[in-house]
């Protein structure tokens, strides 16, 4: 009888030549580029090609590439009404993960085996992600939605559909780095749930679509609004170690810490806190940072033996709250960034497919006799 490994934890899902970890040594790599590189020297769109397709993009792929994620965020009219229709005190997760089921509907009957049509339909993915959760944000606002322009890149087109306003060099900059650390990371919940549904053939917005779901979890994606909320309730720094014995003697999880690979600082979390850094330099300091410094400082300081460091989820907050996102948006954002991750390992999953299909430990009874519900 195979031992049940909780979690599968440890236990090599999938064969995959997209992104690497050291959990040891706190590295990730994207098809063997260092992240601390890409982050400097690249941009979202760029990585995102690396991620699908296996190296850097020679100009003209990128710049056919960049031309189509740039006018497929022109989305079909319906999908506003779509938008329009879902609750607006809903989750923007739930929406997203809706809109792109709902998006995946206008490709119904597309044989996405074909290179060219799994490559248009990529496009449209990551094209739409952003367009949608902008959309929603301005609907449920009860504001006009602010049209996409393809003349800028992810990033930059985000912030201007979220405030009708011309997006700040920085904070395009800041927001666009910060969707290259989000961009993948080997076989999380999410990616693997992607990875589960694209063994079973379905079309790619459906893969995506069920990798939103897994996202959305606090464990998962979701810690990251979590942490702001975290912050904000403990308040001052001279407030953190009092918490922090609260949530230790509690055993309570405490949110944008831990991680199932990382046993030292997740490298993403180093460069997020560089670009909060970067930020308060022109926007002035959020009181909250002291806070959460201090807050690392006393947490490390009780558990970072047992490997709860700071996980990517830990910083992002405070960089996306100065750059005026609203905090339910957080994960959207990681999603859209993801989303990169999740189509490159649909592709991979897709050369080599064989359905998922795991055993299990049966913990049940056998021969259980049926007795007449009146004599139960
Ligand atoms: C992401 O997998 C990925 O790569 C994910 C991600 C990605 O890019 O895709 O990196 C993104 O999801 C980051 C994680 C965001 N989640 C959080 O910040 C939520 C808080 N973190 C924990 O829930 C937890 O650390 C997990 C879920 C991230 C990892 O869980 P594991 O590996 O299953 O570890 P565990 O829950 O079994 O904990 C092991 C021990 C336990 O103590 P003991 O029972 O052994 O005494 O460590 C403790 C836990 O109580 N522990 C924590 C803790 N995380 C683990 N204690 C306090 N606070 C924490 N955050």
């Amino acid at each position: 009888m195979p031992e049940l490994i909780p979690g599968l934890a440890g236990v090599p899902a999938a064969e995959s030549a997209v992104s690497f970890i050291d959990g040891q040594k706190g590295l990730l790599a994207y098809r063997g580029h260092p992240i601390q590189v890409l982050a400097e020297r690249s941009t979202f769109q760029e990585v995102a090609w690396l991620l699908l397709y296996g190296t850097l993009p020679k100009r003209a792929e990128f710049d056919g590439f960049r031309e189509q994620l740039g006018t497929r965020r022109e989305i079909p009219e319906r999908m506003y009404d779509v938008i329009r229709a879902l609750p607006g005190n809903g989750h923007p997760m739930d929406a997203l993960q809706a809109c792109m089921a709902s998006l995946g509907m206008f490709s119904r009957h597309t044989d996405f085996r074909d290179a060219s049509t799994a490559d248009e339909a990529i496009t449209r993915i990551l094209a739409a992600m952003p367009v949608m959760v902008a959309a929603f944000d301005r609907i449920r606002g009860g504001e006009d939605v602010v049209p996409p322009r393809p003349e800028l890149d992810t990033a930059a087109n985000f912030l201007w559909m979220l405030t009708g306003e011309e997006p700040d060099e920085l904070a395009a900059r800041v927001l666009d780095v910060a969707l290259i650390l989000h961009a993948d990371h080997t076989m999380n919940a999410s990616t693997f749930a992607a990875r589960v549904v694209a063994s079973t053939e379905a079309d790619p917005y459906t893969v995506v679509s069920s990798a939103i779901g897994a996202l959305t979890g606090p464990l998962h994606g979701g810690a990251n609004e979590r942490v702001l909320d975290q912050l904000r309730d403990i308040g001052e720094a001279e407030s953190v170690e009092a918490w922090v014995d609260g949530q230790v003697a509690a055993k309570k999880k405490i949110m944008g810490f831990g991680h199932r690979v990382y046993k030292v600082k997740d490298p993403r979390a180093d460069i997020l806190q560089g670009l909060a850094i970067d930020l308060f330099e022109k926007l002035g300091r959020t009181p909250l940072y002291d806070t959460a410094v201090t807050l690392e400082d006393e947490v490390v300081k009780r558990l970072g033996d047992k490997g709860i460091h700071p996980n990517v989820d830990f910083y992002s907050g405070i960089v996306y709250s100065k750059l005026q996102i609203p905090i339910d948006l957080f994960t959207p954002v990681f999603a859209m960034a993801r989303t990169a991750g999740w189509l490159a390992h649909w592709r991979e999953q897709m050369v080599d497919n064989k359905i998922f299909r795991p055993a299990q430990v049966y913990a049940g009874v056998h021969d259980a006799e049926y007795v007449p519900i009146d004599e139960r």
